[in-house]
């Protein structure tokens, strides 16, 4: 019997996990936590809002399912990486906010850290098969694939809400139609695999169908494929080194494109890989950046494309130091959304 404590359990991926427990008597939810909406009753022990800490104190949990959409999920993500506790981790923000901090607090609570993100749980079960030599990360391309600068100008949140094969929450929604979250997975891929940032290609494939593929030294190259459901990785992260059966339909082959991604029209995903190169704090800088951006964008403050322009403004101002402490990276953090003020959002 596993016990899992699941932060975001009312999100898309909250949501979800839910459905992968409840079908399966190995897994128990011991706790559960929302930003703002109720869930008395959906497990033994609960919360709305604030710090989960001593939540996470009580539960003892087994597993942490991090589900969390942003910068907020960074408490979870320490809190499990500390005491070694299996880390489950769908909100990437944290890992990309916090890099070496956070893999410094894994390597000394020693517990296991499993990529729920569809794309790193492929490359994580391709990994398990040798030393990765470099990494592909697909992506679907987004709703606006194909467009130009020109025509993305007066896209609505509506428009951009629209996924064409993935049926997730808004935040990353909007990160996929910017190809913003490729660029967050494209940091997260790093400090998952260790990988320097030149080995590791990001590959338009419309269908998503393969979710990741690694190559080795011998010339192997190990694809994941599968059809888009986010049951299958938390699934996997849940029942790890098990695989449990979901209600996923069995894939069925068919013609795969892959195309180069247009890095001058999503220039995101070319901001995020300079700010990984640059290490520091600029990752975080991006990924706090771009979620008050996103933020301001699904408010009808600022136009599509303003997104990336706001988070380029961003890191062109940041001193992007590293931080030393998790204090240090709170303020990189808060620093970075109060440029985002500054620059008109
Ligand atoms: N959805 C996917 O298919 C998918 C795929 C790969 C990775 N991910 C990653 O998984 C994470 C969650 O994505 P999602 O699509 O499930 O997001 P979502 O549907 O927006 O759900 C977010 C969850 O986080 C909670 N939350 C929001 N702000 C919070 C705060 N300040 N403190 C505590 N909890 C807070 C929400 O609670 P309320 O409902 O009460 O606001 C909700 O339970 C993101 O990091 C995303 O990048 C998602």
């Amino acid at each position: 019997m596993k016990r899992i404590a699941l932060l975001g359990a009312t999100g898309s991926i909250g949501r979800q996990a839910i459905e992968v427990i409840d079908a399966n008597p190995e897994l128990e939810l011991v706790a559960a936590t929302s930003g703002s909406q109720q869930i008395e009753g959906l497990a033994r022990l609960t919360q709305v809002g604030g710090d989960p800490t001593a939540l996470l104190e009580r539960a003892a949990p087994d597993i942490v399912l991090n589900a969390v959409v942003g910068f907020a999920g960074l408490v979870p993500t320490m809190w499990a990486l500390e005491r070694g506790v299996t880390l489950a981790l769908a909100n990437k923000e944290s890992l990309v906010a916090a890099g070496e901090l956070a893999l410094a607090a894994r390597r000394r609570g020693g517990g296991a850290l499993l990529p729920v993100d569809s794309e790193h749980s492929a490359l994580y079960q391709c990994a398990l098969l040798g030393e990765p030599e470099s990494m592909v990360l697909t992506a679907s391309g987004g709703p606006f694939r194909g467009r130009s600068a020109v025509e993305l100008e007066a896209v609505t949140p509506a428009q951009a809400l629209v996924h064409p094969t993935w049926s997730m929450g808004p935040k990353i929604t909007i990160d996929s139609a910017t190809l913003a979250n490729k660029g967050l997975e494209l940091i997260e891929a790093h400090f998952l695999f260790g990988l320097a940032y030149e080995r590791i290609e990001v590959v338009i494939h419309p269908s998503s169908i393969v979710h990741g593929l690694v190559r080795f030294a011998d010339g192997a190259a190990i694809a994941h494929l599968g059809n888009p459901d986010m049951r299958v990785p938390i699934s996997y992260a849940l029942n790890f080194p098990e695989r449990a059966a979901t209600p996923v339909p069995p894939l069925t082959l068919r013609t795969l494109e892959f195309f180069e991604p247009d890095l001058e029209t999503f220039t995101l995903l070319a901001l995020a890989r300079e700010a990984g190169e640059r290490g520091g704090t600029y990752p975080c800088a991006f990924n706090a950046a771009n979620e008050e951006a996103v933020g301001a964008f699904l408010a009808g403050r600022i136009g599509f494309l303003d997104i990336a322009g706001t988070v380029a403004e961003v890191l062109a101002r940041v001193d992007g130091a590293a931080a030393r402490d998790l204090d240090e990276l709170v303020e990189a953090d808060r620093q970075a959304r109060e440029l985002v003020v500054v620059a008109g959002a």
